[in-house]
């Protein structure tokens, strides 16, 4: 079995790590060699995967997969792919999220969406595919956990992206565009539209290390406390921030009309808000006293992240 590196280091240098080791990982998967039961791999495609996936990244998810399932002693490669699995449903969400039909952006990560890179058709292909191999890298043999391990990962991962989780909180954000949502409903659909990945990623690791219940259950609180941050953040910085910083364009929300709690309440409520959300999220981990360090670190970077 192996472990999670075990030098300490800052927080952003084990980010960096868990970055380069993902990105290693998903450069493998996505090499032009067909997988026993595929028979090619179109050559555009397959490009077009690879910029919406291989184009920078803070690799947050995968980071928390793996920071997770390290905290109960998890197999560190297991996590490793279960975190690149996880990537793929984000990176497949970003390439649509960024389509003419959806937000309609030109920019992601700094450089030109995948849809303006290559075509529309090629980049909602790149998603669907892209989403496809999400569950294949759980259920695939390389992915060294037990049967039912794999099968709960697969159904949390399958109710976290689809209908009631990212999908739909996409479908809930476009239809805000349309008529204004209160704040539960605010609230509602960015806990489906980027909170339900991000609650997938903390949960994931005691369920790779075969935890208890509670500890399941702890973990996912803590990834709903930062989910809901997450976009607050995201939110904040597109009021804030600039595109250069970005690496997307911002100032858009409020120009299309988008539903969001700073939009709502202000920048300074947005703050505060913040500050609130990490503390509940880090008093969530105190049970685990100093091994949590790293992912209350974690609480506070996705409050306080520039880009
Ligand atoms: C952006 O996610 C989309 C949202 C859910 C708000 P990230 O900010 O994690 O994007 P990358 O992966 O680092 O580019
Ligand atoms: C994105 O929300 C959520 C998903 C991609 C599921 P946003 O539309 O706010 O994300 P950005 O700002 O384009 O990254
Ligand atoms: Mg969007
Ligand atoms: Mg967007
Ligand atoms: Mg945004």
């Amino acid at each position: 079995m192996s472990t999670a590196p075990t030098e300490p280091g800052s927080f952003e240098s084990r980010l960096r790590q868990s970055a380069a080791q993902t990105e290693t990982l998903l450069l493998d998967l996505l090499s032009p060699a067909p997988l026993d039961g595929e028979t090619t791999r179109p050559q555009a495609l397959l490009a077009a995967m690879r910029h919406g996936t291989l184009n920078g990244g803070k690799r947050l998810r995968p980071f928390l997969v793996v920071e997770s399932a390290a905290l109960f002693g998890a197999d560190h490669h297991a996590a490793l792919r279960i975190g690149a699995a996880l990537e793929c449903m984000h990176c497949y969400s970003l390439i649509h999220d960024d389509l003419p039909a959806m937000d309609d952006d030109d920019l992601r990560r700094g450089q030109p969406t995948v849809h303006k890179a290559f075509d529309e058709a090629t980049a909602i292909l790149a998603g669907d595919s892209l989403l496809t191999y999400a569950f294949d890298i759980v259920a695939a043999p390389e992915t060294a956990l037990a049967a039912q391990s794999k099968i709960d990962l697969t159904l949390m991962l399958a109710r976290a992206a689809g209908i009631g989780g990212m999908a739909g909180g996409q479908a809930l954000d476009l239809a805000a565009e349309k008529s204004a949502p209160d704040e539960a409903g605010i609230r509602m659909l960015q806990a489906m539209k980027t909170g339900a990945l991000l609650r997938f990623a903390c949960e994931a690791g005691p369920v790779i290390a075969g935890a208890t219940d509670d500890d399941r259950l702890r973990l996912r609180a803590f990834g709903e406390k930062i989910g809901l941050a997450f976009q607050l953040a995201d939110d904040l910085l597109d009021v804030t921030s600039d595109t250069a910083t970005l690496g997307k364009a911002a100032g858009k929300d409020a120009g299309r009309g988008k539903g969001t709690l700073v939009g709502l309440h202000g920048i300074e409520w947005a703050e505060a808000q913040l500050d609130l959300l990490t503390q509940e999220a880090v008093s969530l981990l105190s049970p685990y006293g100093e091994k949590a360090a790293i992912l209350q670190h974690a609480a506070r970077f996705v409050a306080n992240r520039k880009s």
